[in-house]
Formats: structure tokens, C-alpha cells, sequence
């Protein structure tokens, strides 16, 4: 390897030597992870609670699989991936960007919060109180990642799955979010809480998921993070083997 070698990639180095290469060898996949920050002016943001553990998980077992995984990741207190390629992004746009440059992809998950708006005009100086009462923020629409991506026509991953984050009406309500986002699959994800997830899911380390795509929904048992993330990449790599050329 020329340098201390990781134990990841040791091992996919053994399974190639026995000529039993990784699932998503020769594979590029994308993932989302985190909040974003939206700024107001240069002290204070817009933000939600992600903690980015379940998509850095989602990241890391793709690439236990073997894929070359880009993380497109917003600010979180989590350490780097090791053997991921990461990109440390703040805001919606930065992220759209970053995914785009990323580009092609054999398979993009989309687990990151990102937020819906943004202020319109951010202010250069700290806003001050001063006495007129709180500013009136107006505010924007942010891009939609996801939908961008899964519509990006000849630039589009072969694969792009959503993750939906609700607190009603899970199954129903992600069904319709894979149709309006035209994504292939859509992870649900119950968020608020009184959901199975005690203390809710929102930098937990346990998930419990619902998995919808075209032929109807997967339901879970209650997990780690992480083998959620293991079985999404295992059901990942089964459909690229199946259905893909590489784009890598
Ligand atoms: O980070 P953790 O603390 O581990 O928590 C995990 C999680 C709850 C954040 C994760 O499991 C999850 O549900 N991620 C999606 C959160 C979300 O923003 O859900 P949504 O239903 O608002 O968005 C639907 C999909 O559109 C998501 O794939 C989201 O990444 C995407 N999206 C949303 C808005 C936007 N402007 N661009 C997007 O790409």
C-alpha cells in the first residue's frame, strides 16, 4: 500500500487475491449525511438536529462493499470515515454543488437534513437588537438535492435512494415523497417522539426504517444505525449486480 494500510482495505486486497472481488468494487457511490447550515449573518444559522450518523454509517458500509464513496457531508461532530472521500459542506447549495461534482455515480443515497429554506438576503454584519424589535427574516427555497439528482437525465446515478423523515403517517406520506422526488427507493424513517426509537431518532444510534420502492415496503426491525446502513449497502450492491453497467 506504501503507508499503513486500512483494515477495510486488507481485507478487500484478500478477497481479490482469491478472486472473490468486493460486491461494489469497481463502483462509485455518493452519500448525504448531516444537517446544513443555512447563515443569517455571521454569527447565527438556520439548522436541524441531524447528527450525521446514519448517513456516515450508510457511507461507511458502501465502502466496506468495495464501492469508491464520496460524503458529501454537512457539519457534524463526527471523525471522517476512513477510506471515504469526504466533502465538508455547509449549506444546501454547497451541497448541491458538491454532489454534482461528484458526479457520475452508480448509486446516490441521500440521508442528509437538509434544510428546506434559507434566508434571502444574508447580512453581512451581525444583526443588532436594537430595540425595533426581532428582524423579519424572509426566507427562500432551498434547492432540493435528491429531486436534482434523480433527475438529472443522462448524469443521473443508476440509483437514487431518499431517505424520508416523518412523524405521521410514515409509509403514506414517504410513498408520495418517492413519486414527487422521482427517486427509486425511499428509506422511511419515523422522527418524532413517540416513534420506537426512544428519545427519537435524531442522533440516536438505533433506526427502525421502512425500505419503498416500486414493488411496495420493507419493514425493519428496530436496529443499529449501522446495520441499517449494512443491509441498505448489502440491498444496494444485489440490485447493481443485478440491473447496472458501471459509471465508475
Ligand atoms: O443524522 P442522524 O442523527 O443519524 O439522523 C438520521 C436522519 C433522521 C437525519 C436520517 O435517517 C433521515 O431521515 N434523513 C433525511 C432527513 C430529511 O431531510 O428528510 P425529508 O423527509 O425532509 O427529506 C426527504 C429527502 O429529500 C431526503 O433524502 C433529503 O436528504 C432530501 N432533501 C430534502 C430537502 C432538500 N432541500 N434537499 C434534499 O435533498
Amino acid at each position: 500500500f506504501g503507508r499503513m494500510a486500512e483494515p477495510d482495505e486488507i481485507l478487500q486486497a484478500i478477497a481479490g487475491y482469491f478472486g472473490g472481488a468486493a460486491p461494489l468494487s469497481g463502483r462509485h457511490a455518493l452519500v448525504t449525511s448531516g444537517p446544513t447550515h443555512e447563515p443569517i449573518d455571521p454569527v447565527r444559522y438556520i439548522a436541524n438536529r441531524s447528527s450525521g450518523k446514519q448517513g456516515h454509517a450508510i457511507a461507511t458500509a458502501l465502502s466496506r462493499l468495495g464501492a469508491r464513496t464520496t460524503l458529501v457531508s454537512g457539519p457534524t461532530q463526527l471523525a471522517d470515515p476512513a477510506g471515504v472521500d469526504v466533502v465538508h459542506v455547509e449549506s444546501a447549495d454547497d451541497m448541491l454543488a458538491a454532489c454534482r461534482e461528484a458526479l457520475p455515480a452508480d448509486v446516490a443515497v441521500c440521508a442528509a437534513a437538509v434544510a428546506d429554506w434559507r434566508v434571502e438576503r444574508v447580512s453581512a454584519a451581525k444583526l443588532k437588537k436594537d430595540g425595533g424589535g426581532p428582524p423579519k427574516l424572509a426566507l427562500a427555497t432551498n434547492p432540493d438535492i435528491l429531486a436534482a439528482l434523480s433527475r438529472m437525465g443522462n448524469r443521473r446515478p443508476h440509483l437514487v435512494v431518499g431517505f424520508a423523515a416523518e412523524t405521521e403517517r410514515v409509509v403514506e406520506q414517504a410513498r408520495v415523497k418517492r413519486e414527487k422526488k422521482g427517486c427509486d427507493w425511499i428509506v422511511a424513517n419515523d422522527v418524532s417522539a413517540t416513534a420506537s426509537v426512544s428519545g427519537g431518532v435524531f442522533g440516536a444510534a438505533d433506526n427502525q426504517v421502512h425500505v419503498i420502492d416500486a414493488a411496495g415496503v420493507e419493514s425493519w426491525p428496530l436496529m443499529t444505525k449501522q446495520q441499517v446502513a449494512e443491509r441498505l449497502a448489502r440491498r444496494v450492491a444485489d440490485h447493481l449486480h443485478a440491473t447496472a453497467g458501471s459509471a465508475a
